[in-house]
C-alpha cells in the first residue's frame, strides 16, 4: 500500500462482503439494489454519445458487480476490465468472469503496468473516508484520480459523498463543490461535468480529456 487511505475503505468492504456476501451491501453500499443500480447508471453515463466500441476500466471493481449489470442491461460494445486492489474481490471476479480481464494492485504504489483505456469510472472509492482526515482524504483521492486519468484516452468518472446535506458525517468524505471544481479544472481531464442529480446525496463529476463534441454530431 502507497499511503494510509486505503487500508479502511477496502478492509470495511470486505468485512461487508464477509457478512453479507456478493451483493450491493456486500459491496459497502446501503439502502437498496435500486439506489445502487441508479448509481451504476450515472457511473455508465460518462460514456453516453460513444460513437463506436469502446474500453472501460472499472477502477475499484470489487467483485465485478458492475459488469453484471451491464450485461444484465446487453451493453455489449464496452469492453471491461475490472482493477482492484484487494485480493479477496479480484479472486471472487476472476472465478465469476474466467474470460474478463482484473488486475490486482495499487496503481500508486506503482505495481501495476496498466495500458490505456478509453474510459475509467471509479465507483465508491471516495464516498466513504472512515477515520482518515480530510486534508489526507482530499490529497489521497487527488493523487489517485490524477494517476487514473493518466490511463484514460477520453474520460474518467467518480463520486464522492455530497456537501449538501443536513446531516454531514465524519465518516463520509463530504467535498464541497469548489474543491472538486477546482481540482478536475486543474486535472488532466479538464472538461468536466458535475452531476448532483440523483436523490443519492452525492456528487458523480465526469471529467474529460477534451471538450465534448458539439450536441448535433452525437446520435440521439
Ligand atoms: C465501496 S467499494 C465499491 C466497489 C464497486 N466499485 C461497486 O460499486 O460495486 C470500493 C472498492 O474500491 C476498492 N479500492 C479502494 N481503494 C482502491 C485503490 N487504491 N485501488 C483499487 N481499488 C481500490 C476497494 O477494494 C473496493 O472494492
Amino acid at each position: 500500500m502507497s499511503d494510509t487511505p486505503h487500508p479502511p475503505l477496502v478492509e470495511s468492504c470486505e468485512e461487508l462482503f464477509l457478512e453479507h456476501g456478493d451483493n450491493y451491501l456486500g459491496q459497502g453500499w446501503t439502502k437498496s439494489q435500486a439506489n445502487t443500480d441508479r448509481r451504476r447508471d450515472v457511473m455508465l453515463d460518462l460514456m453516453k454519445g460513444r460513437t463506436g466500441p469502446v474500453t472501460l476500466l472499472d477502477f475499484g471493481c470489487g467483485t465485478g458487480q458492475l459488469l453484471e449489470y451491464m450485461r444484465a442491461l446487453h451493453i455489449d460494445d464496452v469492453e471491461y476490465t475490472g482493477l482492484d486492489v484487494s485480493d479477496l474481490f479480484i479472486r471472487v471476479a476472476r472465478e465469476k468472469f474466467p474470460d474478463v480481464q482484473f488486475h490486482l494492485g495499487d496503481l500508486l504504489a506503482g505495481e501495476l503496468e496498466l495500458p490505456m483505456f478509453d474510459y475509467i469510472v471509479m465507483n465508491g472509492l471516495f464516498t466513504y473516508r472512515g477515520p482518515v482526515a480530510f486534508d489526507e482524504m482530499s490529497a489521497h483521492w487527488q493523487r489517485l484520480v490524477t494517476a487514473a486519468m493518466t490511463h484514460a484516452r477520453i474520460g474518467v468518472a467518480f463520486n464522492v459523498t455530497s456537501p449538501y446535506v443536513d446531516w454531514e458525517r465524519d465518516d463520509l468524505f463530504h467535498v464541497p463543490m469548489q474543491l472538486l471544481a477546482d481540482f478536475v479544472a486543474a486535472s488532466p481531464c479538464p472538461y468536466f461535468r458535475l452531476r448532483h442529480d440523483y436523490e443519492l446525496f452525492e456528487t458523480t463529476v465526469h471529467a474529460f480529456r477534451e471538450p465534448t463534441p458539439a450536441r448535433r454530431t452525437e446520435p440521439s
